[in-house]
């Protein structure tokens, strides 16, 4: 029996689980907080936030984006089905594009021909963790008024143009599913370099509350919360992001280990004709980016 795949959850993560539920606080609270400074400090952006999971980081970054009833958005037409769903859910329709067969990303040309005065954003899925090709997404963008999403769910820890993914754009959305690189059970975060996207996140995720729990319960007066718009439950909790600073913390040696089973599938499976492994894309998107750059002097780079 071979899994399609396996967290690396180690006595480590059990542990720091164990620790956090004797704390008492289990909730949104000190180790969220935590998860979210590591976070934004390995993938180089300015902010992280934590919530329940990628879907809803998806959802809360087309609110923050003003996506809304009537847009238009741009994404892959291969892809998990809650990067469209998070377009349906702000009542804007996903408009599917062609993916690039070698990389499973999105297909610049395709794009172009689909964009239309209605459409508002691309969301950019990295597909399976292979970095698409940002920066000739983001001068499409440039170039219409879009603004760029990315749908980082299996994505962290990889780099594009020397910089982690997370890093480039304004809402970056991952996720910890058992199923992605490292897992907190269920989970996701968004990054971003976006202050105020960043404090509406932070606001939408909790109900809309003006003053978090964690501040309220650690005042020594009572405090009185306003809920200025309508917000959702879309936390983390302590033992999950507890979980998280662990497995970030081991990310990298992770991703080592899932090289060393990828290169065991290329070893037993590469001579088999009629099996296409995905090793090639590597070096085919490579080529695809230089051949992209020699006609419009971009540069671009994915690892
Ligand atoms: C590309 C993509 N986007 C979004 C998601 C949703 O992630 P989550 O299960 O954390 O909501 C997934 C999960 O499989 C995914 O692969």
């Amino acid at each position: 029996m071979i899994p399609i795949a396996k967290p690396y959850l180690t006595q480590e993560d059990a542990q720091a689980a164990y620790d956090t539920i004797l704390t008492g606080w289990i909730t949104q609270g000190p180790r969220v907080a935590e998860f979210e400074e590591n976070f934004a400090k390995y993938t180089g952006a300015k902010y992280a936030v934590a919530v329940s999971n990628c879907t809803t980081g998806l959802h809360l970054a087309m609110i923050v984006a003003g996506i809304k009833d009537g847009d238009e958005v741009i994404c892959p037409s291969m892809s998990y089905i809650a990067t469209a769903n998070s377009i349906k859910y702000v009542g804007a329709k996903p408009v599917f594009a062609e993916i690039n067969p070698e990389t499973y990303n999105l297909d610049i040309h395709d794009v172009k021909k689909r964009i239309t005065p209605r459409t508002k954003a691309i969301l950019l899925v990295h597909q399976i963790g292979m970095p698409a090709d940002i920066s000739v997404f983001r001068a499409l963008c440039d170039e219409h008024q879009l603004i760029l999403i990315e749908d980082a769910a299996c994505a962290i820890g990889c780099s594009y143009q020397g910089k982690k993914i997370g890093s480039h754009s304004d809402l970056v959305c991952f996720s910890f599913h058992p199923r992605k690189v490292i897992s907190t059970g269920d989970g996701g975060m968004v990054t971003t370099n976006n202050e105020a996207f960043y404090n509406r996140m932070k606001l939408l995720r909790q109900h809309g509350m003006s003053i978090n729990d964690r501040v309220r319960h650690s005042s020594s007066k009572i405090m009185f919360e306003d809920h200025v718009e309508v917000g959702y439950n879309y936390r983390m909790t302590d033992i999950q992001a507890a979980v998280g600073i662990k497995q970030l913390a081991k990310l990298d040696w992770i991703i080592e280990e899932r090289r060393k089973v990828a290169k065991r599938y290329e070893n037993e499976l590469g001579d088999i004709p009629f099996i296409r492994l995905p090793r090639a894309r590597r070096l085919l998107h490579q080529l695809a980016i230089l051949f992209h750059l020699s006609k419009t002097g971009m540069s671009g780079e994915a690892e």
